[in-house]
Order: structure tokens, then C-alpha cells, then sequence
């Protein structure tokens, strides 16, 4: 059965943990998918990932459109859920149902992410899911505001800590139906889980979340330099590394193709 915006919900009743990984194509969308990854997001992410940026704020909705379709394509069973980028919603939320609107029509999303707990941003995400829009809001390290906060940890001091605490509630309220908790202390996420009707999704929040996210690169050992709270499973950049290396060996030294 297709995991549902409604299911999660139900699962942090029964305390049935979520698992959340980023997707930026259709083959990777299908292994994870396959694998049993609860919700699939096509993150902003991808721009670093994927597309090579510093950051996430130059990839276009356009982009985010592309890579969402190539994902929702291989997927079957996992929520997929498309991260608006950097200036698709932030004007007015004439402009985020627009965008929403376009990833769910055009790319086959089910739900959007959202970044930020601002009054415009929680009328935005009121909008969205009156008209049908399924939300998921982002609080603590919020990449798309990068030149504000850096990568460092949120929530640290105790009047940031009830900001990001009473920013996640009203999300909450606004009808989103779960929330990412990025990169902030363990016992301010363990706070926020155990106040909110709706589960919250951790990365780099300590394990108190509803559920884990990680970016698919992490894991893989295909970036560069893994944030500290990431774990990496495989190496993947070692294991392509060698198969060129050995296809490249065999073309040059005439083994493949295999003669006769
Ligand atoms: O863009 C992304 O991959 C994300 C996750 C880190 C939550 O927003």
C-alpha cells in the first residue's frame, strides 16, 4: 500500500519509526523506493549533489520539476515529496501555489517541503493545504537562508530554542503534516516531538524524532564532506572510482570487449 501523508501521522501514534532519504533521479528512486524508504524527497540538496552548486539557493523550480518527474516515475510505494527552492513560494502564496501546484500536476509529487516558520511563511502553508496541498515544513538549520544562519546548529541558546519550539507548533497548526528538525540540539527535538500532533523528522536532531532523513549522497559516500551527524553506509565513490579505472585498463590493454 503507498505510504500517505495521513499513514504518517498514524505512525507516530504507534510509535512506528519513519524513514525519509533524498532522490534526485529515477535510478536511485527506484532502489530506495524498492528498498522500503517510507518517504522519498527530492531535496534542494540536489543542487549540491547533483547539479554541483555551493549551496542550495541557485537550483530553478524548473530544475526541481525535471528531477522531481524523473523520481516520481520510479517510485511505487514511498510518499514523495518535492522541496520548493529558494524564491518559488517566499514572494506571496499566489506564488507557492503556483510552484506546489506545478509539482504536484507537472511532476507527480504527492506533497511539498517548505522552509521556515515565519508569520508569511505559516500563511503560506495554511493556504496550501486548504486547497489540497499536502505540507511538509522545515525548522532549525534551514539551508535556504545559508547567508544568514551558516551550517551551524540552531536552537543552541534558550530564547532560539523557544523560537524554533513555538515556529514548529504553529506550523503544526497551520495543518502541515510532518516537519524536518535540522541540525538543532537532541533534547529541544525531543521537546518539539513530544509536543506536536504530527510527526517530526530529524537530521542532525538527535534520535527523539519521529523519524531520520539523511541526504542519499551521504549515505552512499558520494559527497565530498558528509556533515558530522551523517553516517555512511557504503562507498560508493571508491567502488565507481575502481570500475572505471578497470573498464578504462581493459580498454586500453584490449580485454574488453572479449574477442570472438
Ligand atoms: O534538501 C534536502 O535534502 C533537505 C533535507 C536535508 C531535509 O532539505
Amino acid at each position: 500500500m503507498p505510504v500517505t501523508s495521513q499513514k504518517l501521522r498514524d505512525w507516530k501514534q504507534v510509535g512506528r519509526p519513519i524513514a525519509v532519504l533524498t532522490a534526485w533521479d529515477y535510478a536511485i528512486a527506484r532502489l530506495l523506493d524498492a528498498a522500503g524508504t517510507d518517504v522519498i524527497l527530492v531535496g534542494d540538496s540536489l543542487a549540491m549533489v547533483a547539479l554541483g552548486y555551493a549551496t542550495t539557493l541557485p537550483v530553478s523550480l524548473e530544475a526541481m520539476l525535471h528531477h522531481t518527474a524523473a523520481v516520481a516515475r520510479g517510485v511505487r510505494q514511498a510518499l514523495v515529496v518535492c522541496d520548493l527552492p529558494f524564491l518559488s513560494y517566499q514572494e506571496s502564496p499566489a506564488q507557492a501555489i503556483q510552484s506546489a501546484g506545478r509539482a504536484l500536476k507537472e511532476a507527480g509529487a504527492q506533497a511539498v517541503k517548505l522552509e521556515g516558520g515565519s508569520p508569511a511563511i505559516l500563511e503560506t502553508i495554511a493556504k496550501l493545504v486548504a486547497i489540497g496541498i499536502p505540507v511538509m515544513g522545515h525548522v532549525g538549520l534551514t539551508p535556504q537562508s545559508v547567508h544568514q544562519l551558516g551550517y551551524r546548529q540552531q536552537g543552541r541558546d534558550d530564547m532560539a530554542a523557544a523560537r524554533i519550539l513555538a515556529e514548529a507548533i504553529a506550523i503544526a497548526d497551520a495543518g502541515a503534516f510532518s516537519i524536518v528538525l535540522e541540525h538543532i540540539p537532541a533534547t529541544l527535538a525531543a521537546t518539539i516531538t513530544a509536543k506536536l500532533p504530527i510527526p517530526t523528522i530529524g537530521i542532525g536532531a538527535g534520535p527523539h524524532c519521529d523519524g531520520q532523513v539523511l541526504v542519499t549522497a551521504d549515505i552512499l559516500g558520494l559527497a565530498d564532506k558528509p556533515p558530522p551527524f551523517a553516517r555512511v553506509y557504503t562507498d560508493l565513490r571508491g567502488s565507481i572510482e575502481q570500475a572505471a579505472q578497470q573498464f578504462i585498463a581493459d580498454v586500453r590493454d584490449r580485454t574488453f570487449p572479449p574477442s570472438g
